[in-house]
């Protein structure tokens, strides 16, 4: 694949590692290749890190596909997580060895990211591994094990307690999605799992949710201007109309995470849920998420959120499997979460 670097060594410029490899065509279409790049075509950052594994995530896929609301220009290196082993860091923050995590900020938009051997990054972007936490647990959750727990804070800090009732977890079968059904029933909640894929049911039941939904099922309800009450609480990874079809079928009070657009980023919407029902719609953000809050919220992934099967909730897959995958992810077929080992 690449010449192989000496790791008792810090990498010199000139070594080479292996680095997914996102190109514009004449036709500007995309095209996804695995290819040699050089320690010096990395940015001039403080940290630089063998990263070991990398995981992908929604955003991933729209960045190798050529969207220019996550990626800019292109030739580009995609991979907004990142978790190995510090080489050399010229801030004085880390020092060689040391296990981090990276995730967001600009990682894998319009900085070289987190699929390839190596990254070059910002010290204030660098979490160091909690203790009971590996690298290859850390990318399992990624970002989207990070965005679920903020999304499950969120519900907390507005109140959700497991007796109100069901929390709905849209977009089930994806990584945020599979990521807060685990935590919200580790948690004690009664959790129901919207899918586009029913075929999925017995995956989402082993995580933990207790009824399985149609997404289809939610269609009929986006014209009607309120719902019947149906959850107590809901994580939203969709967007678009089904972002508000959950917010009108909260019960009295109830709250819904907003954390996606995999469906859509707009949506219609009217006040009644909010001011006959008094539910709540949270934003999630955990891309320019401070650093401080970070590191709290990697603490509760390593301690009482880490669900008990996290270690068999990713799919391992290659490097040079990335283009099949992120392909996948794209056209809505993702399954879970996927590791990628470096
Ligand atoms: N706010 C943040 O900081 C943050 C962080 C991470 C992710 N996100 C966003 O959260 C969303 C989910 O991310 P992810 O990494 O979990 O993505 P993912 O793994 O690709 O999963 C998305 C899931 O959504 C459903 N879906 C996909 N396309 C759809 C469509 N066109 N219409 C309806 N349903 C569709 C599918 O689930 P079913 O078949 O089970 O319905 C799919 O598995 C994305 O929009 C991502 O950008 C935001």
């Amino acid at each position: 694949m690449t010449d192989s670097i000496d790791l008792a060594e810090i990498p010199t410029m000139t070594d080479k590692f292996a680095a997914l490899l996102v190109t514009e065509t004449s036709d500007n279409s995309f095209e996804q290749n695995v290819v040699n790049k050089s320690i010096s075509d990395l940015p001039a950052n403080d940290v630089l890190i063998r990263v070991e594994y990398s995981s992908l995530n929604f955003k991933d896929a729209l960045s190798a596909t050529g969207n220019r609301g996550v990626t800019k220009s292109f030739p580009h290196t995609p991979g907004i997580d990142a978790a190995g082993l510090v080489e050399e860091d010229s801030s004085g923050t880390f020092k060689k060895g040391d296990s981090v995590i990276v995730t967001g900020y600009d990682l894998g938009m319009n900085t070289s990211g987190g699929l390839a051997q190596y990254i070059r990054v910002p010290a204030d972007w660098v979490i160091a591994c909690p203790q009971q936490l590996s690298a290859r647990e850390s990318m399992i959750y990624g970002t989207a094990g990070l965005t679920a727990v903020l999304c499950v804070n969120k519900l907390l800090m507005a109140g959700a307690k497991p007796e109100d009732g069901d929390v709905a977890v849209s977009g089930a079968t994806g990584g945020v999605g599979t990521m807060a059904i685990a935590m919200l029933a580790k948690l004690g909640f009664k959790v129901a799992a919207i899918t586009g894929k029913l075929e999925a049911n017995e995956t989402l039941t082993g995580l933990g949710a207790s009824k399985v939904i149609d997404r289809a099922s939610l269609d009929d309800l986006a014209a009607k201007p309120m719902a019947k009450p149906q959850w107590a609480h809901a994580v939203d990874t969709l967007g678009g109309d089904y972002l508000f079809t959950l917010v009108k079928s909260l019960q009295y009070g109830g709250s819904v995470a907003a954390c996606g657009l995999a469906s859509a980023p707009n949506f219609k919407a009217n006040v009644y849920p909010f001011i006959i029902r008094n539910v709540n719609l949270l934003g999630v953000d955990s891309v320019e998420l401070p650093i401080e809050e970070k590191r709290k919220v990697w603490n509760q992934l390593a301690d009482n959120f880490k669900p008990d099967q996290l270690g068999s909730m990713a799919e391992e897959i290659t490097l040079e499997q990335t283009p099949q995958y992120l392909n996948q992810i794209i056209n809505g077929h993702a399954l879970g979460r996927y590791l990628v080992k470096l």
